[in-house]
């Protein structure tokens, strides 16, 4: 009797301590959501915004400019797209007339061209504007100076502290020009900046708020974005993991390289804590790579160049192995992911490196789950011959019926029988393989325009029917955002998505 009256209370101390969700073992497949804009920021996700600090925060790194000549009414252009000399006759802007910004502080930058030369003083004399440096110095180095009441009007500055003039046959741009100026459009010194494509990642906010004021702001985002309340949301309303989106720099908390700040870590801890408490499961994901893996804001890039390939393969393995093994046996952990959306890399250079990072991954732990993101710009099938070399595989496959033109015109009931046959029949080829299937970003979004609360209903239950077919589950993009039916907490809250 004694001992079972010891039991009993054992079991209901326990059953209080807990949700009954804790005592159900937590095993794929997975209701998950992702934590994005947490440890990798996403700008266009937040309001208020971590941006809003920044001085020119419309020029930060990886914003492309063209520039053009207000007295003749040409764009710069870098000949050939690089390599060669810069010159000032284009009547319209396209890619040789289009320089990525490089950030050096406030006021000071570097222009990069498509062939990824850097703006920059010739060393032949004349002070002729060129392209023809792969790595930035003093002399490819120059300051902005915008016209108060008119941002977009500028003038470049060189760093033999004179300003860049487009000379009258237009084939040459030199620095050699003294005077001030009224700003008047005959100027030759004067240019209209027209802004092409921004990008609001965590490099562009490190970097863009400096190293005094980064740290400060990173610090307070990741401890207040997301904490323990978010977990027991998560617990009461039918999630039982989460995917966190981290970048290469975690490893190297808490010095990450510059413009970087160390913190993300302690936050990643927290999670795996705070998971332990709810009885939910952690899916750490790699979604920003060193040299950028698709050129995202997500991916940590500076420029927007998609440059991970082979040679960035040992210290991305590195990566890996940091979090296998500070992760790889905690009981919340649901699965690593080696990378997240490769698009623009070489399909060889993915194999290697998911062959070497699962080999770390297994060093730590023969049973984690190992996640192996598909390619955006593949099919689905494409490796499916690959993982059957290995075991405990996840594959991972993202569903959005956005971001392509054949979304464009499709109504409510288009969009709803999308889902049902093609993106059924796709998972149901993922899922045919020795590894597992994941949906690992999906949202209850389309183009439809005045779609009603009905209507989103219903896509999102047919959206939950197909993808809960995954053997490993589905994750939805993402906890939090601005734009209400991004934030799955928002969306259960308002009554449009009960799991
Ligand atoms: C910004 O960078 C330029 C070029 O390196 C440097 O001359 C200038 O002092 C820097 N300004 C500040 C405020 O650090
Ligand atoms: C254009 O003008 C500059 C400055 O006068 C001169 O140095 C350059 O040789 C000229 N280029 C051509 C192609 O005529």
């Amino acid at each position: 009797m004694e001992y079972r009256n010891y039991y009993l209370s054992f079991l209901v101390a326990l059953c209080l301590s807990c949700p009954y969700t804790c005592l159900l073992a937590q095993n794929p497949p997975y209701k998950a959501v992702n934590l994005g804009n947490w440890l990798v920021v996403e700008g266009w996700m937040e309001q208020p915004s971590l941006f809003d600090g920044i001085v020119n925060k419309d020029l930060l790194d990886g914003t492309q400019v063209q520039l053009l000549s207000t007295k003749f009414q040409t764009y710069l252009a870098a000949e050939n797209g690089g390599g060669a000399a810069i010159v000032a006759n284009r009547a319209s802007a396209s890619s040789w007339e289009t320089f990525p910004l490089w950030r050096v502080n406030d006021t000071f930058f570097n222009f990069r061209v498509l062939n990824k030369q850097f703006l920059g003083i010739s060393n032949q004399g004349g002070n002729n504007i060129v392209a023809v440096s792969n790595s930035p110095s003093n002399q490819e180095t120059f300051q902005i100076i915008r016209k108060t009441d008119d941002p977009l009007k500028i003038r470049i500055r060189a760093s033999n502290g004179l300003f860049l003039q487009v000379q009258s046959n237009q084939t040459t741009v030199t620095a050699d020009y003294q005077s001030t100026t009224s700003w008047a459009d005959n100027d030759p010194s004067v240019f209209r900046v027209k802004i092409v494509r921004t990008l609001q990642g965590e490099y562009q906010l490190t970097n863009g708020l400096g190293p005094n004021k980064a740290p400060q702001v990173l610090r307070s985002h990741w401890s207040s974005y997301i904490t323990e309340q978010d977990f027991i949301f998560m617990s009461q309303n039918g999630i039982n993991a989460v995917r966190i989106p981290v970048g290469w720099w975690i490893a190297q908390d808490p010095n990450p390289p510059k413009p970087f700040v160390g913190g993300s870590l302690a936050a990643l801890d927290n999670a795996f804590t705070w998971a332990q408490n709810h009885g939910i499961k952690v899916i750490v994901d790699l979604h920003a790579l060193e040299a950028s893996q698709n050129g995202n804001d997500h991916s940590g890039t500076r420029d927007g160049f998609i440059e991970w390939g082979d040679s960035y393969i040992p210290q991305t393995v590195s990566v890996i192995d940091f979090l296998a093994k500070r992760y790889g046996n905690k009981p919340s952990l649901g699965g690593i992911e080696l990378m997240n959306e490769p698009q623009g890399v070489n399909l060889d250079s993915l194999k290697k490196y998911y062959k070497a990072a699962y080999d770390v991954v297994r060093q730590y732990n023969p049973n984690a789950y190992v996640i192996m993101s598909n390619p955006l710009d593949a099919d689905s099938k494409v490796l499916l011959s690959f993982v059957s070399g290995f075991t405990k595989v996840v594959l991972d496959v993202h569903y959005y019926n956005l971001f392509s033109n054949k979304f464009i015109n499709m109504n409510v009931q288009q969009n709803i029988d999308y889902i049902y046959n093609e993106r059924a029949s796709d998972l149901s080829g993922v899922s045919s393989s020795n590894a597992l299937s994941f949906v690992g970003e999906w949202v209850d979004e389309w183009l439809v325009q005045g779609a009603s609360k009905q209507d989103y209903q219903r896509y999102g239950q047919a959206q939950l029917d197909v993808y809960s077919r995954a053997t490993f589950g589905w994750a939805y993009w993402s906890y939090k955002c601005k734009y209400n039916q991004w934030s799955l907490k928002w969306m259960i809250e308002n009554g449009y998505i009960k799991l």
